[in-house]
């Protein structure tokens, strides 16, 4: 198991990153000295496949639990849905000494880390993530957060677990669709922060995606550690953190206009790093050689989803309502290097429509 500390102004945590590690979840609990009932915060779907070793761990050392199951995906990650969560625990008796517990995938852990920052005022939360998206990205930085009919995450706070704990042998049994998303936030991280671990992941891509235990597991953890590191320096995102929004701007719009639910995140995300990379390049930041590296890369990622026919005008429209803009002015990451990314506005919409259009009708043309 290797350990990763996540240590901001006012908090700081564990990141633990191993195979078969969610039996322990109950001790590693114990010696950071957390008490109190769980309120544990699930999908039906990972608590048949993984739900008794993470009861028996956490009852083995003595914690009671409460189990609240929530529908699965993108689509309820809706304020509806936090009330729910709310009101059963409520209803169940927790209190302010309760911990709150995320097992899931990013939907899941957005929203218990959400829930978790209000109710009785804010109560101590522990994420166990079940995807590889969730495990690379979601769960390290405490964004959290539900979507709203006019965009993506728009409603959410900036909230610390106490505890990460990413068991590997979880993303086994993920779909594939799933793998392949993670994969797309894994390259994101790359792309805007390191050369050297983009490169690596593009060396080892088959080896990823089937799976390679030894292999993927350094990878989770070298994601973890780059986001881990850019979220110290700037906890609420007034400036580097924004880095890790490259390709969100075009894939927020993409998500949310293809119907949320439709393309999983990272799916949009990767179609929108395209986007992103055409523009940075169009824009004359990203010189010709690194666009042509970036393309290749991305286009060699096997997406699998059928992408929805989509109006470029509506996602313009929705690209409105991304929670990036300052001052009125949409804001993008763009690249000028493979591993460096910087912030820019004030970007003509025929050159964001240009990007748009190159990009749906290059993944059109590959036949989704
Ligand atoms: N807070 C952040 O910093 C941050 C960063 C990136 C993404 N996100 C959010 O994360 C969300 C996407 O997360 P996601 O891709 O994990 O989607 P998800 O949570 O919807 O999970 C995808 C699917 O995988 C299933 N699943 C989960 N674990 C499984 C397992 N071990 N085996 C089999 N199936 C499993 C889920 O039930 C679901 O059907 C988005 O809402 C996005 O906005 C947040
Ligand atoms: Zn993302």
């Amino acid at each position: 198991m290797q350990k990763l500390k996540l240590k901001t102004a006012t908090h700081h945590y564990p990141i633990l990153v191993g195979s078969q590690i969610l039996q322990n979840i109950g001790s590693e609990m114990k010696k950071l000295g957390l008490k109190g009932t769980i309120g544990i915060v699930t999908v039906k779907k990972v608590h048949d496949l993984y739900g008794d070793i993470l009861r028996d761990s956490l009852q083995k050392e003595g914690f009671l639990t409460r189990t609240i199951f929530i529908p699965d995906g993108e689509a309820t990650k809706t304020f509806a849905t936090i009330e729910q969560i709310l009101t059963a625990f409520i209803q169940q008796g927790l209190d302010r000494s309760s911990i709150l517990l995320g097992f899931g995938g990013g939907v899941v852990g957005d929203m218990c880390g959400f829930a978790a920052s209000i109710l009785f005022r804010g109560v101590k939360f522990v994420l166990a993530p079940t995807t590889l998206l969730s495990q690379v990205d979601a769960s390290v930085g405490g964004k959290t957060g539900v979507n709203h009919v006019a965009g993506k995450n728009l409603i959410g706070t900036f909230y610390q677990p106490e505890l990460v704990l990413i068991d590997t042998s979880m993303i086994k049994s993920l779909e594939s669709r799933d793998i392949i998303a993670g994969f797309a936030e894994m390259i994101k991280t790359g792309l805007v922060k390191d050369a050297t671990y983009f490169s690596t992941l593009i060396a080892h891509q088959s080896e990823i995606l089937a799976l390679d235990e030894e292999i993927l597991s350094k990878a989770i953890y070298t994601s973890c550690q780059l986001k881990a590191r850019v979220v110290e320096e700037d906890e609420r995102e007034i400036g580097l953190r924004k880095i890790l929004n490259f390709g969100h701007t075009f894939g927020h719009a993409i998500e949310s206009v293809a119907g949320f639910g439709t393309l999983r995140h990272g799916e949009a995300v990767l179609l929108g790093m395209l986007a992103a990379t055409l523009l940075s390049h169009h824009l004359g930041f990203l010189e010709s050689n690194a666009y042509s590296t970036i393309k290749e890369a991305l286009l060699h990622i096997p997406l699998e989803t059928k992408i929805p026919k989509m109006d470029i005008d509506t996602l313009i429209k929705a690209m409105l309502h991304d929670k990036k803009r300052v001052n009125q002015e949409t804001q993008f990451v763009l690249l000028d290097k493979i591993g460096h990314a910087f912030v820019h506005s004030g970007i003509d919409e025929k050159e964001i429509k240009i990007a748009f259009k190159e990009t749906l009708s290059t993944f059109t043309k590959m036949g989704l």
